[in-house]
Order: C-alpha cells, then sequence, then structure tokens
C-alpha cells in the first residue's frame, strides 16, 4: 500500500489510487457484487432493480498484470463471465459498469452513481451507462437515496473503518430500506489498538442488526505474509432474506469467497 498506485489513462491524462484496481479485495467484492446483483434482479424483475455506489470509483482502470492473473482461474465464474470483454480490451471494471453490465441497455437511471474525486466523477458523468448524483459526497448521496427493498446500495470508500463511529448510523438507516454491501479493508494485523477498534465496530454493527442476517467474508490484502484483509459484509434488507431461495444464495456467496481464498492460499503457503 505504499505510495499507492498511479496509471495512464488513453488519452494521457494521470490518476493515481490508494490501491491497485483488480487486487483481492475488488475481486471478492465484485464477485458478490455480481452475485447478488443477479439474484435481487431474478427476484424483483430487471426493470424493478436499482443500484446506488455513492463511492464508485472511475467506470474502467487499465488492467494490471497481476489482476489478469488473477482473473485466469475466475473465467467460468459469474464475475469472470461479466468481466471478459473489459479483460479481453486490457482493462479492469469497477462494480457499477458490472452492475450496467448485468441490468443491461435502458438501465442508467437505475444505476446511481457518484465519487468526490472530481477526474472520477466527469468519467461517469460522460459514460451512458450511468446516472451521476449532484451531491458534495458519497454519505449525503446514502442518505437522500430512496432505494426499493429489492435494490443493493454497494458501500466502498476503502477506509469506512476511518470513519466507522460517524458515518455507522448513516449505513444502518440505508438497511432498513434495503440490501447492503459494505467493503473494509481490515487493519487488525497491524496491532491491538486497529483489532481494539474493529470489535468496537463489530459489536455496534451486531448490537443494531441484533439477529438479523448477516453473511461477511474476507481476503487476505497480500498473499505474501499479510498484516491486513479485504472484508466484505452483506447486510441483506430483511424481504430478500424472507425469499426461501435466500439459504442458497449465502451457500453461492459462501463458496465463492472460499474459492477465492483457495487461490490466495495456494500462493500464500507454498513458494519455488
Ligand atoms: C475503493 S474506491 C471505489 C471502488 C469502486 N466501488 C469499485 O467497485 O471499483 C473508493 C472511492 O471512494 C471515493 N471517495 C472517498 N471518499 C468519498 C466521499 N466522501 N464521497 C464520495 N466518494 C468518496 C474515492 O475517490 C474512490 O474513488
Amino acid at each position: 500500500m505504499t505510495g499507492g498506485w498511479e496509471w495512464k489513462y488513453q488519452d494521457g491524462e494521470t490518476a493515481a489510487l490508494l490501491y491497485e484496481p483488480g487486487n483481492w479485495g475488488d475481486i471478492l467484492k465484485d464477485a458478490w457484487v455480481v452475485e447478488i446483483a443477479q439474484w435481487l434482479l431474478a427476484l424483483a424483475g430487471r426493470k424493478n432493480f436499482s443500484y446506488l455506489d455513492p463511492f464508485a470509483g472511475a467506470p474502467v482502470y487499465p488492467l494490471g498484470k497481476n489482476t489478469a492473473k488473477r482473473m485466469l482461474p475466475l473465467a467460468r465464474t459469474p464475475l469472470g463471465k461479466y468481466c471478459a470483454k473489459f479483460l479481453a480490451g486490457n482493462l479492469w471494471p469497477c462494480a457499477a459498469t458490472l452492475i450496467a453490465e448485468i441490468a443491461g441497455t435502458g438501465s442508467a437511471e437505475r444505476i446511481q452513481v457518484f465519487d468526490l474525486d472530481p477526474l472520477r466523477r466527469i468519467r461517469l458523468e460522460t459514460s451512458p451507462a450511468f446516472s451521476v448524483a449532484d451531491a458534495i459526497s458519497g454519505w449525503e448521496v446514502l442518505r437522500k437515496f430512496t432505494p426499493g427493498k429489492n435494490d443493493l446500495i454497494l458501500i466502498d470508500p476503502y477506509d469506512f473503518l476511518a470513519e466507522w463511529r460517524e458515518q455507522l448510523p448513516t449505513v444502518l438507516a440505508a438497511c432498513e430500506s434495503t440490501s447492503v454491501l459494505l467493503y473494509i479493508y481490515n487493519r487488525s494485523g497491524k496491532g491491538k489498538e486497529r483489532l481494539r477498534d474493529y470489535r468496537d465496530f463489530r459489536n455496534a454493527l451486531d448490537d443494531a442488526r441484533g439477529n438479523r442476517p448477516k453473511l461477511i467474508a474476507r481476503a487476505a490484502s497480500d498473499a505474501f505474509l499479510p498484516s491486513a484483509h479485504h472484508e466484505v459484509i452483506f447486510l441483506p434488507h430483511e424481504s430478500a432474506a424472507a425469499y426461501r431461495k435466500f439459504p442458497a444464495l449465502l451457500t453461492q456467496l459462501e463458496t465463492t469467497a472460499l474459492a477465492i481464498n483457495d487461490l490466495i492460499s495456494r500462493a500464500a503457503i507454498v513458494e519455488r
């Protein structure tokens, strides 16, 4: 994570991110986004499904060599299927771009996005695939959005744990109306203070949610001696969770997370 990651767009403009797009966290998060969205779309019907991504990033990023290699064994998965045309063009799609592929043409009004970064926001605005919210922050977008019970919100500001005490009420309020997938960069492995803060967050989340269902998966930030983990927290709306096929969705998400972790462990445990 030192120094961040910088790239050049085809038009020569440069941009920077704190991480390499298509890292194991993106793969885990996007695999779940694709599978949850497919499931909700089947439940709600194509025209009744909306997606909100208030921290959407850019529509696509240049594809790194590591990402391309990581995706090879996942080619036949739902994520692999929706990524294929982007990978073939040496690009990595953001989650909202994958949703646009799943939802099909004519869905731009139902795919709402926002990003604080002006360059990424311009790229979102010039894409025909999305509606870009008019706001000053992703948190404001989240507070203003009025989702339906079969919609999906991705909350992925990268470092949610840095601001969880302030923003958890907004996340919990969103969960009252719809299903939410929250991404967390979990640095608990870096020391006692981080671990304590993460435990405080989990206790606050569990206290607020009571016995409502949730599913959490994580993936090591690096195959080589990781000190951090990417974590995804699925907080389904109660109407989705009441559907008889909901247990099958959870099993599918677990299987996906385990398969991704199997790939990471192969690189982590033995070296040649
Ligand atoms: C991890 S990236 C998002 C990745 C994206 N969801 C994807 O699937 O590729 C986090 C993004 O959140 C944006 N961001 C950070 N704080 C924000 C805020 N308060 N409001 C809106 N966007 C914010 C950053 O500019 C960055 O593009």
